[in-house]
């Protein structure tokens, strides 16, 4: 029988490195749905495209097949690798011009659905299990504190000898987390019969296995 396991919540919450370790301990297909969104924002910017020509956007996300090679490790749209390219501050910033546009949700909505249909998957993002995978078999909603969320993209940044502005990243999570959750068309939002998971105060490794034993009915809350 084909699982499908959607993991939604805000930025920062955790949800691709707990997804993919999900994924990976249960031998499942990762899809990262938000690279989807992340690649129309790169290449409308490669294409110097005004940020409010809404047919210029939708064009991309019409012609350009994207795909998810590795367990989403490797990001290509219309054969070009974008894999660096959409994690730039310039495409996360970008990007909501995709995401709040009702013709390229419909559009890539059809697509991660697609994805799901012939193998067992772990899909993470904002819409997955409301929107996309409605009758998924074990929904997840991930949240944690926005200052913890912060916290840990400025740990990150410092990590990688970047310098960062813990007050400037905490306005950003803030202010992305407003833009997600007030669009119009696939809003960030808990599915009603999603289970919400607080990441604040827990390990990594304990959201994994509490996950996992969601999805096995060993746990119900
Ligand atoms: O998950 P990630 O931070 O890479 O997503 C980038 C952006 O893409 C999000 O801020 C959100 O606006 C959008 N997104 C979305 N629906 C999804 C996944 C991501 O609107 N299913």
């Amino acid at each position: 029988m084909i699982k499908q396991i959607a993991i939604d919540g805000p930025a920062g919450a955790g949800k691709s490195s707990v997804a993919k370790m999900v994924a990976q301990k249960l031998n499942y297909l990762f899809v990262d749905s938000g690279a989807m969104y992340r690649c129309i924002a790169a290449l409308a910017i490669r294409k110097g495209l005004d940020q409010n020509d809404t047919a210029a956007w939708l064009d991309i996300a019409l012609t350009h097949k994207i795909d998810l090679e590795d367990n989403s490790t490797i990001v290509k749209a219309g054969g070009i690798d974008l894999t660096d390219e959409i994690r730039s501050p310039e495409v996360t910033l970008a990007t909501r011009f995709a995401a709040n546009n009702p013709e390229i949700r419909k559009i890539l909505v059809n697509r991660q659905r697609q994805i799901g249909q012939s193998v067992s998957i772990v899909m993470e993002g904002r819409d997955i299990g409301t929107v996309v995978l409605p009758n998924a078999t074990c929904k997840i909603y991930l949240d944690a504190s926005s200052s913890v969320r912060a916290k840990r993209r400025y740990d990150q940044i410092i990590a990688k000898g970047l310098p960062a502005n813990l007050q400037e990243i905490h306005q950003a999570v803030v202010d992305r987390d407003s833009s997600d959750k007030n669009r119009k068309v696939g809003p960030l939002k808990q599915a009603d019969d999603a289970v919400y998971l607080d990441t604040s105060d827990m390990l990594f490794d304990e959201v994994v296995d509490k996950i996992i034993a969601i999805s096995n009915g060993q746990l119900n809350d």
